[in-house]
């Protein structure tokens, strides 16, 4: 079928909801597509981090004359000699960036792993060589890095939410209560692992500063990169056309201002690129938490009080919160109700947003504590959820857009066949397996954030759309092109999607499950502006015609309601006792996550979170070492991950759900994914066992220790 630029097609048959595989898939598979480490430049040099060996204390020497002296070796910066950065500021994201990108300020050691020095040579073997070779000398001082619910030294914490709500009398309602849950949960340290390491090069073109970059916003790595350097943002252009994965650790870090330093000193492309290893001191990770889950109700199953109390880390030059303990206010109302969310500081990297910061951990506690409280009550776990369906927010008290949670229940129970349900724990077996099922609830905020665009019709019938968008791979490029093409009437081949561009104006990052949907708001609102425009009849000049949006206004007015994405989560998982093995053999997630754009894409991002569930229930846990305060295992074969033997059959599908007050209906798949996954499978083993494992990963001997089919639940803190 073909159109004509004049044509306003009223039957054309929208896009969105359509499946489409990616439009730059073929460039990917085929190594066609560039990611940061891989653009080639004329006189690249290459940089080489030197990270500290020592857990906390001052930096004596950094002995560089001996590796100035080695092959290709071009400078040595470190806090002797490298370029003064600004350090108070607040960030496009609304707090300063991470100490750790103020790179070689002072001489002051605040963790290990923290960066000391970069080697810059003619090649990335060179620099590597001289890195390990560069002697660095430490005044060493006593390190604390003692994660544990019982540290007197917590405090309240806001982050991008208050840090505690309260709402009655919580000691009261509980002694009214007929049945009383109330529980410890752990979950450990978790590190991102995105396949592409992070990787920026920095040059000086023209008068402008440029960083080839992999980030989730290049307008964010932008403002943050002229604040530090006090440049106009108009000097500063970042790019970041492909993104191998970002789950929240890719915005401004060592290593671009790393690579900006060396440009600037050597006045020639610098690269920097982590290693694996050096991404688990650098690159952000989540704090373990210990959260504490008190709930009461009545015999009906009717909560009078639920408590989340939720303990995380951060380090001592910089303050983030995971704040766990925020799901609870969106999902259960209480007579009294109260949530806070804590930190204590250690001499530990600094944690920073990991897919579903907060509602990843404190779904599994919230979510397991109320399969407990199911359990005592005797009533069905999905039955005790409906019985506690709020009608407002709970702690907002504002209506909500859309709550479909009790919807994503009733679909996920029928196709996963729960009616059938024994809920008798420790009683089915297979061969030498036991069996069980659990479910969860799962919810995320859905919100946007102010974006431009700018949509140019061009005089050949196609389409440019420019927008500062990050694709991280979960196939944003491929949504906004149905988004654009919808928008304009026209089919999806006639647009050209130019992405990851600074130059193209502010944008949204993609972070908080928001950046499809608000760089679909910018585009559509361009976009149908330029198609009234167009239906004028007006003639098409060489350049083109231009339309731009920035969605500042619109976006706000979202905040008169409570709005989420919500889910239901569905397990069933085999035991090994003798071994301690779990096994998930099935997963079922159905969610209400607004209109959703590309059905092929959206479920790759529901089941890539779901089998994050797996892996975080499971297997993954970052161990340290009290010694030295170092990580025992810093890479993929120390930190486990679930892989492809792991993950069985993982199916996702949703619920009719437009949000009304989105000019597409768009709410967000980005992370509702992975929430109350872990907590599905963790009751899973409870049912098949008869064991409730508080503690995550839910490993082997954590499982023997336990002695499944005991029916006692699993024991201390960290057996
Ligand atoms: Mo995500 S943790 O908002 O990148």
């Amino acid at each position: 079928m073909t159109t004509t630029t004049k044509t306003t097609s009223m039957e054309r048959k929208s896009v969105v909801g359509t499946a489409h595989t990616r439009v730059e898939g073929r460039d990917k598979v085929t190594g066609a597509a560039r990611y940061a480490g891989d653009v080639p430049f004329a006189e690249l040099a290459h940089g080489w981090l030197v990270l500290s060996t020592v857990a906390k204390g001052r930096v004596r020497s950094v002995e560089t004359a001996p590796v100035l002296r080695m092959a290709g070796v071009l400078t040595v910066l470190h806090h002797g000699n490298a370029p003064r950065v600004e350090r108070n500021f607040t960030g496009m994201m609304g707090v300063p960036p991470d100490p750790t990108t103020a790179l070689f300020q002072d001489d002051r050691v605040p963790h290990r792993g923290w960066p000391v020095a970069l080697v810059v040579a003619e090649t990335p073997e060179q620099a590597r060589e001289a890195a390990e070779a560069l002697v660095v000398t430490y005044e060493e001082e006593p390190h604390d890095i003692a994660f544990s619910g019982d540290r007197p030294d917590t405090y309240p914490l806001d982050g991008h939410m208050p840090a505690v709500t309260e709402k009655g009398d919580l000691e009261a309602q509980l002694a009214a209560s007929a049945v009383v849950v109330d529980a410890e949960y752990t979950t450990p340290e978790e590190h991102h692992n995105m396949m592409e390491p992070h990787a920026a090069t920095a040059r000086w073109e023209g008068g402008r500063l440029e960083v080839v970059d992999s980030n989730q916003g290049a307008t964010w790595v932008q403002s943050d990169l002229a604040n530090l350097f006090s440049l106009d943002a108009g000097s500063v252009r970042i790019r970041s056309e492909h993104v191998g994965g970002g789950f929240g650790s890719k915005g401004v870090r060592a290593h671009q201002v790393a690579a900006v330093m060396a440009a600037t000193v050597l006045q020639r492309p610098v690269r920097v690129v982590m290693t694996r290893r050096q991404m688990f001191s650098l690159a952000g990770y989540r704090s373990p938490t210990t959260q504490r889950v008190r709930l009461g109700a009545d015999a009906d199953g009717r909560l009078r009080a639920l408590e989340h109390d939720s303990l995380s880390l951060t380090s001592t030059v910089h303050e983030f919160v995971e704040p766990s303990a925020g799901v609870a206010r969106a999902m259960y109302g209480a007579d009294a109700h109260r949530t806070a969310n804590r930190v204590v500081r250690l001499d530990m990297p600094t944690p920073t947003w990991m897919r579903a910061p907060g509602e990843a951990p404190g779904s599994f506690a919230l979510e397991s504590a109320l399969d407990e409280l199911a359990e005592k009550c005797g009533i069905d776990p999905i039955e005790l959820r409906a019985r506690n369906e709020p009608e407002l927010g709970p702690v907002s008290g504002l209506p909500f857009a859309g709550r479909h949670l009790m919807a994503c229940f009733r679909e996920g129970a029928r196709r996963f066949g729960w009616a059938d349900r024994d809920p008798r724990p420790g009683v089915r077996r297979d061969g030498r397996w036991l069996l069980g099922t659990g479910t969860a609830a799962a919810s995320f905020p859905a919100g946007a954030g102010p974006s431009t665009a700018g949509v140019t019709a061009e005089a050949d019938g196609t389409f440019t759309v420019r927008i500062a968008a990050s694709d991280l791979g979960t196939g944003a490029r491929t949504a906004l092109v149905l988004v654009a093409a919808d928008a304009l009437g026209v089919a999806p081949d006639r647009i050209r999607m130019h992405i990851g561009d600074s130059d193209f104006g502010p944008a949204m990052i993609a972070g908080g499950s928001m950046g499809t949907r608000s760089w679909a708001w910018a585009i559509t609102i361009a976009a149908r502006e330029l198609r009234e425009r167009l239906a004028l009849g007006a003639d098409i000049p060489p350049e083109g015609i231009t339309v731009r949006s920035d969605t500042t206004e619109a976006v706000g007015a979202l905040a008169q309601k409570e709005r989420h994405s919500f889910g239901a989560q569905f397990a069933e998982v085999a035991v090994d006792p003798a071994t301690g093995e779990v096994r998930v053999r099935r997963m079922l997630g159905i969610f209400a996550a607004g209109r959703i754009v590309n059905p092929l894409t959206a479920r790759n991002q529901l089941v890539g979170g779901m089998i994050w569930g797996i892996s975080m229930a499971l297997h993954e846990e970052a161990v340290r070492d009290h010694a030295s305060g170092g990580l025992v295992g810093a890479d993929l074969a120390g930190y486990h991950v679930a892989a492809n033997a792991d993950v069985p059959l993982v199916e996702a599908d949703w619920i009719d759900d437009p949000d009304p007050d989105d000019p597409v209906g768009i709410k967000g798949v980005g992370e509702v994914g992975i929430v109350g996954a872990a907590a599905a499978i963790a009751n899973a083993v409870r049912h098949a066992t008869g064991v409730r494992h508080r503690n995550l990963p839910i490993r082997p001997d954590r499982v023997l220790l336990a002695g499944a089919g005991s029916g006692s639940d699993a024991g201390g803190r960290d057996a």
